[in-house]
């Protein structure tokens, strides 16, 4: 390979070497500005296409060097044709078009008609019902009422949360998957207490029956009597229903669920001469879940767990709920224990926190370390001055021996012994 020697265009395409993990390969392709050219990088394991890992935009000398550099560490050219011009163009093309696309789109929904709340779709001159701005999204405010769950006001909205807030305003319907302990429920918890919308839970992974979720006859006083489930309930009151661990739903609750799933389904209440409920404009629907999609690779840890099947879910938007991250973590230590503790201690025990986790993605550790977790350790040993012993109840004693033996280490490795 004699970069010189070709013009940029002519080394557009695929380069590939096999390495133990799997073929890593760089893609050059034109970037969107002239004589720049973007470079993608990634590894294709045996289970399928690695993600893009690196992603670059670089100069014709800088993809120069890089082509020698690649030739070097053993690459190969591997398909020329597989970015055509074109096809290379399209490509260059595509962001650029699509943010003026979304621009446009963002500069249209300052108008009414979300649909979220009683108000809002008034189209009589009155005043429309008022938001709360969550993040950077508006949310329309709903009802009030008992339901509303309190205000956490040490929760943390992180950025990322942008999205799921904004499906939550177009009535998608959302699902959040991710390890015990992430932040599914609160998230969706702490939109509905700052807007005033009332929440209701099930959960699937216990004794819910079809007639707890979705009615029941029963007799009363001589007279027999039609008792609404939750989901009807939620539809009719305009309230936020949350099915926790979903993947443990019985077949009987995924049908009654699934009518559902479009924006305006309505539940037909076949049990009580098909009586028809079509859902208020302030209802929501949610899933949450540990070990679907994208998370099935740790089904083992959630025994008992369904697979839910592709028609299902496409139903859904699908979130995967990483952990907050130290630096978010560190916040929500401080915050939520304020005024006690320190940024410094919190920084220690988001950095343990984050040790144990990288252990349990290693297989390391067979536990996971739940957010949660973290703050009832915390709590506890501001109480007790002793990360050992507060580890006791809050860690240790949930966890099997190696796997405490194994925490043990990594914080005694951040925490030295007190004098
Ligand atoms: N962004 C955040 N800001 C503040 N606290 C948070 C945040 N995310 C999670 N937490 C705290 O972590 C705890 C666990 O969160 P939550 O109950 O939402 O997890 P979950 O993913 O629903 O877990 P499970 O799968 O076990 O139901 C909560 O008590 C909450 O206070
Ligand atoms: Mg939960």
């Amino acid at each position: 390979m004699n970069a010189p020697e070709l013009t940029e265009a002519e080394h557009l395409g695929l380069y590939l070497r096999a390495t133990d993990t799997g073929d890593e390969w760089w893609r050059v392709t034109v970037a969107d500005r002239p004589q720049t050219y973007r470079l993608e990088h990634g590894v294709q394991h045996a289970q399928g296409n690695g993600a893009v890992d690196i992603d670059l935009v670089v100069d014709a000398e800088n993809l120069r060097a890089k082509l020698k550099k690649w030739h070097r560490e053993g690459f190969v050219f591997e398909a020329r044709g597989a970015v055509p011009e074109a096809d290379a163009l399209q490509r260059a093309a595509f962001m650029p078009d699509l943010q003026r696309a979304a621009a446009q789109r963002r500069a249209g929904a300052a108008a009414p008609g979300a649909g979220l709340g009683p108000g809002s779709n008034s189209n009589s001159g009155e005043a429309r019902a008022a938001t709360v701005r969550i993040g950077e999204v508006d949310v329309p405010c709903g009802a009030g009422g008992a339901l509303v769950p309190r205000v956490n006001p040490a929760y943390l909205f992180s950025e990322r949360f942008n999205d799921i807030v904004e499906d939550i305003v177009e009535n998608k319907r959302v699902m959040l998957i991710g390890h015990t302990g992430a932040g599914k429920t609160s998230l969706i918890e702490q939109v509905a207490a700052r807007a005033g919308h009332g929440v209701v839970r099930s959960n699937m992974n216990g004794q819910t029956t079809v007639g707890d979720f979705v009615g029941f006859w029963t007799v009363k006083g001589g007279e027999t009597l039609w008792v609404d489930g939750v989901l009807p309930t939620a539809m009719r009151e305009g309230l936020w229903l949350i099915v926790d661990e979903i993947d443990f739903a019985e077949p009987s609750i995924l049908a009654a669920l699934t009518a559902v799933l479009e924006p305006h389904g309505r539940l037909t209440l076949k049990e009580k001469g098909n009586e028809v409920v079509a859902p208020h404009p302030a209802f929501r629907l949610f899933g949450t879940a540990n070990a679907v999609g994208a998370m099935s690779q740790f089904r083992h840890l959630y025994q008992g767990a369904n697979l839910m099947n592709e028609a299902f879910l496409d139903r859904w938007r699908v979130y995967l709920l990483d952990y907050l991250s130290p630096a978010e973590e560190t916040d929500v230590l401080v915050r939520t224990l304020a005024p006690h503790m320190t940024p410094t201690v919190a920084a220690t025990l988001a950095a343990i926190a984050a040790d144990c986790r990288a252990a349990f993605a290693r297989e390391d550790l067979a536990s996971a370390f739940s957010t949660r977790r973290l703050l009832d350790w915390a709590e506890l040993m501001l109480r007790t001055g002793d990360p050992e012993r507060a580890a006791g109840p809050a860690i240790y004693a949930k966890v099997s021996p190696e796997d405490a033996t194994l925490i043990r280490g990594i914080i005694r490795h951040h925490i030295a012994p007190a004098e």
